[in-house]
């Protein structure tokens, strides 16, 4: 009997991660096959699959006589079973068993049976039957920890090796595997990377923009008295960077124009430190908050998924109330990491441009990072001024609103 790969079953799941082909193969190479292939009678590998495909037809097997779908089920349980897979990678090979559970239904199978083969809630199974193409919640609770929107973090420079690998035609689904993402996610992160080589920001003529490369207590030397509208920025939230914190301070106090306001994010560690340093030479007016969606950061020396950044308001005397109301706490799509490893997404910085400042007026921003706060300028057609000390990132700045395409 010929040992032949079962592609519908072979489909129906992730493939390895690259790594952990290489760890089977090396362990193979040592210790021989130690789990032996189970194939139907005619030869079709119900588990084994990677452990056929290193060995081919010497791999020890044993045949089992069950009906087709059984034996589907059986690959399907016995392979997801003793898989690491990502949350991700579970809903996606979820998805695909939509078709099988309509089939498991139409053989008279409950939807609880068919809800309790297949690891997936009952309500799944009932949104499916009822022509859902979209269903909540589809991993039974009983079966895995799932904990709420989590997301595997992809570092930018992995984005880039993931767009470069999808370029050059590798299989999109190997690529997710190695991983442990959706292939959502990896053409996602492909289609995104192509347009970010492509995009240079539109700049409307009316506008000012200003970014100088260098430390921003110099630059700001050559910036007149009382001459910015609005300072919006987002130091760094190291230890390390404390001692900005005060100069930011003074630095403000000079050049807002009376009632100017200062808004800054921050990080939360150093939080009673960086409101003391503001409060220098500037006073308090707000604390609002940035609430994060997507994927979280893990905070382990406080046992946090930390979604909470502090937006800090302080304002030069004396004091006036900013024009039009807002929520203090302010939803921020995805953090935008294109452009800087530390960016954020600018679409909050719009909403605090609206309220705190007027089409026209003058907008400082002396930590400029990827440019977020320039776009956001851009966009709702505030002139900028942008300091940025780190070359790299200055660069990045520079191609992005200053080259001439
Ligand atoms: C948190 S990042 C800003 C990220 C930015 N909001 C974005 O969305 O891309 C802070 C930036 O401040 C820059 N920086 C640090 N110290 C600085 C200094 N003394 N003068 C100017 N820029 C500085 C860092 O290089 C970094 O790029």
């Amino acid at each position: 009997m010929e040992i032949r790969s079962w592609d519908r079953l072979v489909e129906a799941l992730p493939p390895l991660a690259s790594y952990e082909f290489e760890a089977l193969k090396a362990s193979i190479a040592e210790h021989g096959v130690l789990q032996r292939i189970l194939v139907l009678p005619d030869g079709r590998i119900i588990d084994g699959y990677h452990r056929w495909k290193i060995v081919g037809n010497e791999a020890p097997c044993d045949t089992l006589d069950l009906d087709e779908q059984s034996a589907f089920l059986l690959g399907l349980a016995m392979n997801t079973a003793r898989r690491q897979m990502s949350p991700n990678q579970i809903k996606e090979l979820r998805k695909k068993q939509k078709p099988i559970a309509l089939e498991l239904r139409q053989k008279g199978k409950s939807q609880e049976e068919t809800a309790k083969i297949l690891g997936i809630t009952q309500g799944a199974v009932a949104q499916w039957e009822a022509g859902a193409k979209k269903v909540i919640s589809i991993i039974s609770t009983n079966t895995a920890y799932n904990p709420p929107d989590l997301r595997i973090k992809i570092p930018k420079k992995e984005k880039e090796k993931i767009a470069e690998r999808v370029a050059t035609g590798e299989s999109q689904i190997q690529i997710a595997a190695d991983y442990k993402v959706s292939q959502a996610r990896v053409s996602q992160i492909a289609k995104k990377k192509k347009k970010v080589a492509v995009s240079k920001a539109k700049i409307p003529d009316e506008l000012q923009i200003r970014i100088e490369h260098g430390d921003f207590v110099t630059l700001c030397q050559g910036l007149p008295d009382n001459s910015i509208d609005l300072i919006l920025t987002d130091p760094p939230y190291p230890k390390e960077y404390l001692p900005l914190w005060p100069e930011l301070s003074a630095v403000a106090q000079r050049l807002l124009r009376p009632s100017g306001f200062l808004i800054a994010y921050s990080g939360q560690e150093y939080l009673p430190e960086v409101l003391n340093r503001l409060a220098e030479h500037l006073e308090y007016y707000w604390l609002g908050m940035l609430y994060h969606r997507g994927p979280t950061a893990q905070r382990f020396e406080v046992n946090m998924w930390n979604r909470a950044k502090p937006i800090l308001f302080f304002y030069k005397p004396p004091r006036v109330k900013q024009g039009a109301w807002l929520e203090d706490v302010i939803e921020s799509p995805e953090p935008d990491k294109d452009y800087h490893k530390w960016g954020q997404n600018p679409e909050p910085f719009k909403k605090l441009l609206t309220c705190f400042s007027q089409p026209g007026e003058i907008i400082l921003d002396p930590f400029a990072g990827g440019g977020s706060v320039i776009q956001a300028a851009i966009k709702t057609k505030r002139n900028i001024i942008a300091f940025e000390k780190d070359t790299e990132a200055y660069n990045v700045l520079n191609s992005r609103f200053l080259c001439k395409v």
